[in-house]
Order: structure tokens, then C-alpha cells, then sequence
């Protein structure tokens, strides 16, 4: 597996623990910045990143703000992309599982490191369940198609 991840200056307080668990399970990451906290625009970040994993460059993106909404809006923005901002356990499985998410997005005001690490590690470990849900998925694909 391959994951893009990126933040700004108000999810940057996530992204080392985040690595660390991405280097400790062995997934390959790259990491499309920023690298301080100096202000930066969430869009210049979160656009990349989910154009990288709408074109399967990555399996999966993960991005990082303050709320972690900014970024999430701007990556549902890229055809083919299907973002989640979430704060608990039970939406990081869920939204693997029914949504077939392939941007995480999360917010350093929100949650703490210890947890963000949970939900990023229930979400790549979760499975997309298909069937049903597949389905749902396949009507959000038609109305990106006709917009
Ligand atoms: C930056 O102050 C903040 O607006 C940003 O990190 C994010 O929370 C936006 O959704």
C-alpha cells in the first residue's frame, strides 16, 4: 500500500505520529508537506494529494488540518475522490467499510496525535464491505459524471 499524506500549519502537530505509525506497519508514505508551521493554504495541500490518489499514484491519502474540514472539502473537489473528515473510531470503520473512502482527513484542533494514530490504522485496516454499498458508490460516480 502506498499513502499521500499532507497537512497544514493546523494539522502539523499530527503528522510525525502519523509517520511513525506508517513507518512502524512498513506502508509507504510520501510526504507532500508542509514542513513547518508557518501558515499555508489548505487547497495548495490538499489538491495534490488527492490528485496523486485519483490518478493511483497512492492507494490512499491522508490529510491534515486544523479541522481537518477544509481539507476534506477541497479533495471531494477531484473526480474520483472520496474524503472523510471523522473524529471517532466507529465513522473510521464505518467509512472504510461503506463509503470506500481513499482520503482520510483529520484535524490537529480536534482530536489528539494517540487517537488520530487509531483512526488511521482502523481506516487502512478496514476493508470496503462492496455488495450493497458498492452500489451507493456507484451512484455518487454518476453524479460526478454529470456535473
Ligand atoms: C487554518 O487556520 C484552518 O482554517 C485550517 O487548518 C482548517 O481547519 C480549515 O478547514
Amino acid at each position: 500500500m502506498k499513502v499521500a499524506i499532507g497537512t497544514d500549519h493546523g494539522g502539523i502537530c499530527l503528522k510525525s505520529a502519523i509517520i511513525d505509525y506508517l513507518k512502524s506497519k512498513g506502508i509507504e508514505f510520501c510526504d507532500f508537506g508542509t514542513f513547518s508551521t508557518d501558515s499555508v493554504d489548505y487547497p495548495d495541500i490538499a489538491y495534490p494529494v488527492a490528485k496523486a490518489v485519483a490518478e493511483g499514484k497512492f492507494d490512499k491519502g491522508i490529510l491534515l488540518c486544523g479541522t481537518g474540514i477544509g481539507m476534506s472539502i477541497t479533495a471531494n473537489k477531484v473526480k474520483g475522490i472520496r474524503a472523510a473528515v471523522l473524529s471517532d473510531e466507529f465513522s473510521a470503520q464505518a467509512t472504510a467499510e461503506h463509503n470506500d473512502t481513499n482520503v482520510l482527513a483529520l484535524g490537529g484542533r480536534v482530536v489528539s496525535p494517540e487517537k488520530a494514530v487509531k483512526l488511521v490504522d482502523i481506516w487502512l485496516s478496514t476493508p470496503f464491505a462492496g455488495g450493497r454499498h458498492q452500489q451507493r458508490i456507484d451512484k455518487i460516480k454518476a453524479i460526478e459524471e454529470s456535473n
